[in-house]
């Protein structure tokens, strides 16, 4: 594993104050967004704004990603113009990605790899042809977009989003990429926030979107494999090797199997537990 994506800010590009704070916040990744969180009016100052803090300001181990306008809209082309060849940018997230050839549009111009957010009906429907793009390194569920064209109703077990997350999921795994779940709006409710975060993590999302720094703790709590975890792989590894000496391919821990697969996936936590501490030093 790279680079851990538990913790995915979104700050509006066109907020100085919050763009200079972040450099100091503990997440894996910012979203500078030109989208949605900016508005009409804002849109070109905020891309000279982001343009001019990218080259100057230092985010640390930060993936700094940029989420430009749609090429569809009258500021889509300005925005890949000014990062195409920007050095402070990790990567560019496309929004409402419907299909490969809109990841191609964007590729034509710019040099960063390319993330895409999932939140239209097609896009969901066409997620393994987008995760299969050559130029794609991660997805961001937009779940808000997502209901809102689906007509789905806000629930806390997230059942009528479930076709869309469980397709996106599914086409970032069969092409290895990173993919991050949708932001929990109620941005003061922490036990929501968590209860949403332990089903993503369950569902196999690498991290959670955020829209406030105060979100930022419990997601990378949540989606960082717990001591109690890493103690049990090692355990697993460990009888797993006993019983491979003992002319055995199942081991038995705590009264469940371990095969092979099993430490292939002991082995990976573990090495995500250690990818976060190396960052935390
Ligand atoms: N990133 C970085 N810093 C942020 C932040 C963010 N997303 N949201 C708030 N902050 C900072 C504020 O600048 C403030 O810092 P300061 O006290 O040092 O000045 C501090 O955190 C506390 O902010 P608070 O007053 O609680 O929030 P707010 O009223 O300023 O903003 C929101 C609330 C929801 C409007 C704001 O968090 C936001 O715009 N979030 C992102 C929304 C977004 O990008 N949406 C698009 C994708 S869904
Ligand atoms: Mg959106």
């Amino acid at each position: 594993m790279s680079r851990p994506y538990r913790s995915v800010l979104y700050i509006p590009a066109s907020r100085e104050r919050a763009l200079e704070k972040a450099r100091e916040l503990t997440a894996d990744a910012i979203i500078f967004d030109l989208e949605d969180a900016v508005s009409p009016e804002e849109k070109v100052r905020a891309r000279d704004l982001l343009a001019g803090v990218l080259a100057g300001a230092s985010y640390g181990a930060r993936a700094r990603i940029v989420r430009v306008n749609g090429l569809e809209t009258e500021w889509g082309a300005g925005d890949l113009a000014a990062f195409a060849e920007h050095p402070g940018v990790d990567a560019v997230l496309v929004p409402k990605v419907n299909s490969p050839a809109d990841l191609d549009a964007v590729a034509a111009r710019v040099k960063a790899p390319l993330w895409a957010m999932m939140e239209t009906a097609k896009g969901c429907l066409n997620a393994g042809a987008i995760a299969a793009h050559p130029r794609l390194e991660g997805m961001v569920m937009g779940t808000n977009d997502l209901a809102k064209e689906l007509g789905a109703r806000f629930r806390a077990d997230r059942l009528p989003l479930m076709s869309g997350l469980g397709a996106a999921v599914l086409a970032a795994k069969a092409e290895g990429r990173a993919i991050v779940d949708g932001v929990f709006n109620a941005f003061k409710d922490e036990d929501g926030l968590r209860a949403e975060c332990e089903q993503g993590r369950d569902m196999g999302f690498d991290g959670k979107t955020l829209i406030h720094p105060a979100q930022l703790a419990i997601a990378n709590e949540v989606f960082a494999p717990s001591e109690e975890e890493v103690a049990l792989a090692r355990r697993q590894i460990a009888a797993f090797a006993e019983a491979r000496a003992r002319g055995e391919g199942v081991a038995v821990v705590d009264g469940r199997i371990v095969e092979n697969l099993h430490v292939a996936s002991a082995e990976a936590l573990i090495g995500k537990a250690e990818v976060i501490a190396a960052l935390a030093v």
